[in-house]
């Protein structure tokens, strides 16, 4: 596995790849990895004949209050498990490689319907600062494909939306949320939990479970099965954010039009704000 941090690196080889014809899957993460991110890996070795990682904190996407500099860094057990995995190319830039001219005069991405709901009412800046990372990751990959866990679902929507208005001609590929044997999604801010919160960190998607059969079942409307998630997360000790049923595409209220519907939540427990959804 080749290992660079400086974007002209990257070019030179990818250019290189390009010349001898071979197509390119781009993952791209905050290292701290786990078997989510391993699975990510592996579809794309199926997808492609080069494999791209990228490891970057990127600081634009974490509010001056959140976790940027407490968040996970765990270099060497990222390098040992790509290794591990067959891929290609590690890329993983310092803050002033990604914004040399520092990170408040960076040219900024917005997806202005899908930024400023849901997690992005909680995380003011926050898919700002996603896109953009996003959108300069993947004008440098220029890869045929980019994958991207379900876990994140409005991240991913937002990546989709702005590469389909960006004209970008990277596909970008949803992968299915990797689950701990308990059903509890994996994340790399599990890591945050106390042992007793890790007992009961799975009612996350238990109740996620409960809420889209009795969605199915027809029996109840949005409104009550969204206030009885609510209720059921603060009974167990989370402290909802958002428990929210969305159209799947548009992540607005449903409507006669929806097609598939997605349960959304984000919830605290103890010091980890966990994500997950189902789709409906
Ligand atoms: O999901 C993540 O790890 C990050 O938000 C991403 C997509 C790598 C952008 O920094």
């Amino acid at each position: 596995m080749k290992a660079v941090a400086r974007p002209a690196e990257l070019r030179q080889i990818l250019a290189e790849w390009r010349g001898e014809g071979q197509r390119v899957a781009f993952v791209p993460t905050m290292g701290n990895l786990h078997a989510g991110h391993g699975h990510l890996v592996r579809e794309a070795s199926k997808r492609a004949d080069r494999v791209v990682v990228s490891v970057f904190v990127n600081p634009l996407q974490f509010g001056p209050k959140e976790d940027f500099d407490r968040y996970p860094r765990t270099p060497e057990e990222d390098g040992t498990l790509l290794k591990g995995l067959n891929v290609d190319l590690l890329f993983s830039p310092s803050v002033p490689d990604m914004y040399p001219r520092g990170r408040n005069s960076s040219t900024l991405v917005d997806v202005p319907d899908l930024s400023g709901i849901l997690c992005g009412e909680f995380r003011p800046g926050h898919f700002v600062g996603v896109a953009t990372v996003v959108a300069m990751l993947l004008n440098l990959v220029q890869a045929d494909c980019a994958l991207f866990g379900e876990k994140d679902f409005q991240q991913l929507t937002i990546i989709r939306r702005m590469a389909e208005d960006l004209l970008m001609p990277t596909e970008i590929i949803g992968v299915p949320t990797i689950r701990e044997a308990d059903g509890l999604a994996m994340s790399s801010r599990n890591r945050y939990l106390s042992a007793t919160e890790r007992v009961i960190a799975p009612q996350l998607y238990a109740t996620l479970s409960a809420t889209r059969a009795a969605l199915a079942s027809g029996k109840s409307g949005i409104e009550a099965v969204e206030a009885q998630g609510r209720t059921i997360l603060t009974s167990h000790g989370f402290r909802p954010d958002y428990f929210s049923v969305r159209d799947a595409v548009t992540l607005q209220v449903p409507g006669p039009e929806t097609l598939e519907r997605v349960i959304l939540v984000a919830a605290w427990l103890g010091r980890a704000r966990l994500l997950d959804n189902v789709r409906v």
